[in-house]
C-alpha cells in the first residue's frame, strides 16, 4: 500500500476505533486467517473454562469508597523486587509470530513501552537473543517447559540467564497437551503448514499473506523439532513424568527469582513455595489445557490463603479490563498477567496494537481506582468486593 508522508496507515486508523479488548478481538478476527485466529482465541474441549475465566471476572461486584483524595493515582506495583508501571504483565505465548511477523519482538517492545514485565515462551518463534536485543532494558522473564532432555533444558535455562532474563517461570500445567478442537478441525500444525483447503481462507487476507510471505519462515526458535499437530508436537517435547523434585532441581540451577505457573490447588502452591518458588501464577493456561478446570478467579483466594503474604501470587485467565485487574488485586493477587489481550492487539496492528491493548488496561485501571477510592494499588483491599473475599 502507498503511504503518503504524514498519513497514518489503514491499520493504525482501524486501531483508533478500538476502545476495549473485545474491539481489538473483533479487529483481530477480521485481519487474520481463521486457523490462526482460532489457534490463539480457542481453548480445550468445548471451551467451558475459557468462558468461565472471562465470566468470573465479568461477574465481579465492587463496593467503592467515596470522598477520598484520588487526584493522583499511582498504579505502580512490585514484581519480585522490581517496580513496574502497572500491576500487569504480558504472559508467555508460544509462536507469537503467527499473530504478526514482528511477534515476540513487538511484544517485548510493547512491554518496555508500558513499563511492565514480559515472559518469553519456550515455544518462542523468535530467538532468545533477538528478543533480548529488541528491548535490552525491558523486564524480561523466561518461561520453561521442562523437556524430556534435561541436559538441553539446563542449557536453555543457563542461556536465558546469560542473556539477562531476570526470572524463570516453570509452566506446570502441560504434562500433556490439552485437546484443542478448533486446531484439529482446521488441520492446524505447528510450525504452520497450510493444507490446500486453507488456501481460500488465506486468500481472504491478502495483507496478512503479504506480510507473512515477506518475513522469515515461522518456526520454533528455541527448539529443534519437526512439524506436527499441536498435541503431537507438545507430547514429543514435554515430559509427563515431571514432579516437584524437578522444581527442587531447577531451584539448584537457577539463582534468580523462580515462579511456578499453572497452579490452582492451595496444596500445590504451598509445596511449590516449600521447594523454593518465589511466586506462583494461578492459571489454567487460559482454558487451553484441562477441560472444566476451575476459573482462576475462584481458585485465587485459596492459593493466597495457603501461601500467606511472603510469596507473590499472580493470576491470569480472562482478564480483559482495568476493572478486572483492580478486582484481582482486591481479591489478593499481587498482580495479573494477560495473554490473548495483547495478542489480539498484535493481530490487529502489530506493536502499536499490543501497546494499545496495554494502554486500555492501564487507563481503565486508573479510572477504576479513582472510582473505587483507591489512589494506590495497595488501597485495593478485599472490603472493596461485594461480598468480600478472603485475601
Ligand atoms: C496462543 C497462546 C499460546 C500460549 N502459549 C503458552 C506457552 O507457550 N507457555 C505458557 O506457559 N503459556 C502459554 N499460554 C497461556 C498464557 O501464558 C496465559 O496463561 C493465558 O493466555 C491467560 O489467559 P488469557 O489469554 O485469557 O489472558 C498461551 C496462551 C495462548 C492464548
Amino acid at each position: 500500500m502507498i503511504q503518503w508522508p504524514g498519513r497514518r496507515s489503514a491499520a493504525s486508523d482501524a486501531l483508533t476505533t478500538t476502545h476495549t479488548i473485545a474491539d481489538l478481538r473483533t479487529l483481530a478476527h477480521r485481519s487474520t486467517p481463521r486457523p490462526i485466529f482460532d489457534f490463539i482465541d480457542g481453548g480445550a474441549g468445548d471451551e467451558v473454562t475459557v468462558r468461565r475465566n472471562t465470566e468470573a471476572f465479568r461477574g465481579v461486584s465492587l463496593l467503592p469508597r467515596v470522598l477520598r483524595d484520588v487526584s493522583r493515582i499511582d498504579t505502580g506495583a512490585n514484581f519480585l523486587g522490581t517496580r513496574a508501571g502497572s500491576p500487569f504483565g504480558l504472559a508467555p505465548v508460544g509462536m507469537t509470530r503467527l499473530a504478526h511477523p514482528d511477534g515476540e519482538l513487538a511484544a517485548v517492545r510493547a512491554a518496555r513501552e508500558l513499563g511492565v514485565p514480559y515472559i518469553l515462551s519456550t515455544m518462542t518463534s523468535s530467538s532468545l537473543e533477538a528478543v533480548a536485543q529488541a528491548a535490552p532494558e525491558a523486564d524480561r522473564w523466561f518461561q520453561l517447559y521442562l523437556w524430556k532432555d534435561r541436559v538441553a533444558s539446563e542449557a536453555l535455562v543457563r542461556h536465558a540467564a546469560e542473556l539477562g532474563y531476570r526470572a524463570l517461570v516453570l509452566t506446570a500445567d502441560v504434562p500433556v497437551a490439552g485437546q484443542r478442537l478448533r486446531d484439529a478441525r482446521n488441520g492446524m500444525t505447528l510450525p504452520p503448514s497450510f493444507p490446500l483447503r486453507s488456501a481460500a481462507r488465506l486468500a481472504l487476507h491478502p495483507r496478512w499473506l503479504a506480510r507473512t510471505l515477506a518475513s522469515e519462515p515461522l518456526g520454533f526458535a528455541a527448539l529443534d523439532v519437526e512439524r506436527g499437530g499441536f498435541a503431537e508436537q507438545s507430547n514429543r517435547i514435554l515430559d509427563p513424568s515431571t514432579t516437584f523434585d524437578d522444581l527442587t532441581w531447577m531451584r539448584s540451577i537457577w539463582s534468580g527469582p523462580l515462579v511456578v505457573k499453572g497452579v490452582l490447588s492451595p496444596a500445590d502452591a504451598t509445596e511449590a513455595v516449600r521447594r523454593g518458588a518465589d511466586a506462583v501464577i494461578v492459571s489454567n493456561h487460559g482454558g487451553r489445557q484441562l477441560e472444566n478446570a476451575v476459573a482462576t478467579w475462584d481458585a485465587l483466594p485459596g492459593v493466597r490463603d495457603a501461601v500467606g503474604d511472603r510469596t507473590e501470587v499472580y493470576v491470569d485467565g480472562g482478564i480483559r479490563s482495568g476493572t478486572h485487574i483492580a478486582a484481582a488485586r482486591a481479591a489478593g493477587a499481587d498482580a495479573v498477567f494477560v495473554g490473548r489481550p495483547y495478542v489480539y492487539g498484535l493481530m490487529a496492528g502489530g506493536e502499536a496494537g499490543a501497546v494499545r491493548a496495554g494502554r486500555m488496561l492501564q487507563t481503565g485501571l486508573e479510572r477504576t481506582m479513582a472510582l473505587l477510592g483507591a489512589p494506590a494499588v495497595e488501597n485495593l483491599v478485599p472490603e472493596m468486593l461485594a461480598p468480600p473475599r478472603m485475601g
